[in-house]
């Protein structure tokens, strides 16, 4: 069933059901109001009969027409009454009592001779109910007479069927006015979520580029609208990223292929001298290595994309580490006369995986010696400012440009000026660092201006501070 017709089906009972309940409620309390209203005035009437009688000593009771004289207000149209003996026989009734007798009830008899009055309510066929009350006149603590006054509830009965027809007529009215606005209301609320719908398709349909216009309305349909947006420009930059990142790493590969088939090639054309089948092998099984080590990479970054790389937690003395990897550079470096040094080292105590961290600050290392000058300085620092670690790799070398500082860390991104200064290199390793930067809970940041040198840090919680 459409939402809007579930909307208004539960608005529609929800209204009915209160409306019913209402009218219940009202019509009950009027008939009970009127009843009270008629109770009152019977009251009033008969008290007024029973004093007056008193006043004139009770005795001796005369006839109707003297005693109608002589109390106007108990001859009023719409009441009757009657005069009972202690034994319940009528003594004086009024005239207006046509159809038939009214006789005393036996409760109110027993009532009376207790000294109280009694409101009773009495039916005849074809008549309308009747409603009483039976008072009695005590003398001395004797029941002298009874006086009944009663009258008719036509009026009240017409009231209130009156009542009930308006009820009944309006209601439905009520009903059938208020479902028509919660129709159209709900149509009006869903005609975004609509619209919503129809762009969906369409995007879905079509490209990703496209966006929801939607009006800047913060209501619950502005926010779909804004989550939906958002979630298809993420979708639109991840695919445009995997597509980015599977022409890079074809690219990648097909290069070293390229260069194994060309030398191939030429070294099968004709015999050659056992050197240059040699070369060419050696040659090649460069390449191959540095294939191995393209998918190896690649392989490794896809599993951490997936969660299926587990790294250790364990606390790693970061100074013992710096010492290590220094020792290993300061090697590297004997040949293109790099220096690294060894800047401020504290000590500090980090949360993490040891291999992944020395992996970590090694790319930092070979990175800053690659895009080093021939004989150019490293500097490895280790700071611990009491809450976080800074570990800092600067050299002095070709830089990097503003723009391409978030760009780095994206897989198989090389900046010109890096390729212009090697041809070593995929762009994988920052890729790599990042994440495992960020496993650590850590960040990562760069410094650099082009031709000035960069100085790359990684800033990890300290240990305590992460328990
Ligand atoms: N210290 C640095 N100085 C200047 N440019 C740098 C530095 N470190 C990184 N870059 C730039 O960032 C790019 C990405 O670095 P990354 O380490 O990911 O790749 P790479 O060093 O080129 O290749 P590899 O995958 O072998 O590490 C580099 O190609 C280079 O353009
Ligand atoms: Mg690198």
């Amino acid at each position: 069933m459409p939402l809007r017709v579930r909307l208004t089906l539960w608005y529609g009972t929800a209204l009915a059901i209160v409306l019913m309940v209402f009218s219940v409620v009202l019509y009950a309390m009027t008939a009970r109001n009127l009843r009270d209203a008629v109770d009152q005035s019977l009251e009033e009437t008969a008290t007024t009969a029973v004093r007056s009688l008193e006043e004139r000593g009770f005795l001796p009771l005369i006839n109707e027409e003297e005693l109608l004289s002589q109390f106007p207000e108990l001859t009023r149209i719409d009441k009757f009454f009657q005069i009972f003996s202690p034994s319940g026989t009528i003594s004086i009734r009024s005239p207006n009592i046509k159809q038939h007798e009214v006789p005393l009830s036996r409760t109110a008899l027993d009532t009376a001779i207790a000294g109280q009055s009694i409101f009773e309510s009495a039916k005849y066929p074809n008549e309308p109910p009747l409603r009483l009350i039976s008072m009695p006149i005590m003398y001395r603590g004797n029941l002298l007479y009874i006086v009944q006054v009663g009258t008719s509830m036509e009026s009240v009965g017409e009231t209130l069927h009156r009542f009930l027809i308006l009820l009944v007529v309006a209601i439905p009215i009520a009903l059938a006015v208020s479902l028509a606005g919660g129709w159209f209301l709900a149509g009006r609320a869903l005609r975004p979520v609509d619209k919503i719908t129809l762009a969906a398709q369409r995007i879905a349909a079509g490209d990703l580029s496209q966006r929801l216009s939607m009006p800047a309305a913060h209501d619950e349909i502005g926010r779909l609208a804004a989550t939906f947006n958002n979630m298809i420009g993420r979708l639109d930059a991840s695919f445009s990223q995997i597509r980015q990142f599977t022409s890079d790493a074809s690219h990648e590969l097909r290069t070293p292929l390229t260069v194994m088939k060309g030398e191939t090639d030429l070294v099968l054309r004709r015999p050659r001298a056992l050197e240059d089948y040699k070369s060419v092998l050696e040659s090649n099984l460069e390449e191959i290595d540095r294939m191995s080590r393209i998918v190896d990479e690649l392989l490794f970054l896809s599993r951490a994309d997936m969660g299926e790389v587990k790294l250790e937690s364990l606390p790693v003395g970061m100074e013992s580490l710096v010492e290590d990897i220094h020792r290993q550079a300061t090697q590297l470096g004997q040949d293109r006369k790099i220096e690294v040094v060894l800047g401020t080292v504290m000590s500090v105590v980090v949360q993490g995986d040891d291999l992944r961290l020395r992996e970590l600050l090694l790319n930092l290392v070979e990175n800053a010696m690659k895009y080093s000058y021939q004989g150019g300085k490293v500097e490895i620092s280790l700071l611990n400012d009491g809450r976080e670690a800074r570990l800092s790799v600067t050299d002095h070398g070709i830089g990097i440009a503003r723009a391409d500082h978030k760009r780095i860390f994206q897989r198989f991104f090389r900046t010109d000026v890096a390729r212009a200064h090697t041809k070593k290199g995929t762009g994988l390793g920052l890729a790599i660092c990042a994440w495992i930067v960020d496993l650590h809970k850590g960040r990562i940041e760069v410094k650099s201006e082009l031709g000035q040198g960069s100085t790359f840090t990684v800033v990890l919680p300290l240990v305590h501070s992460t328990a």
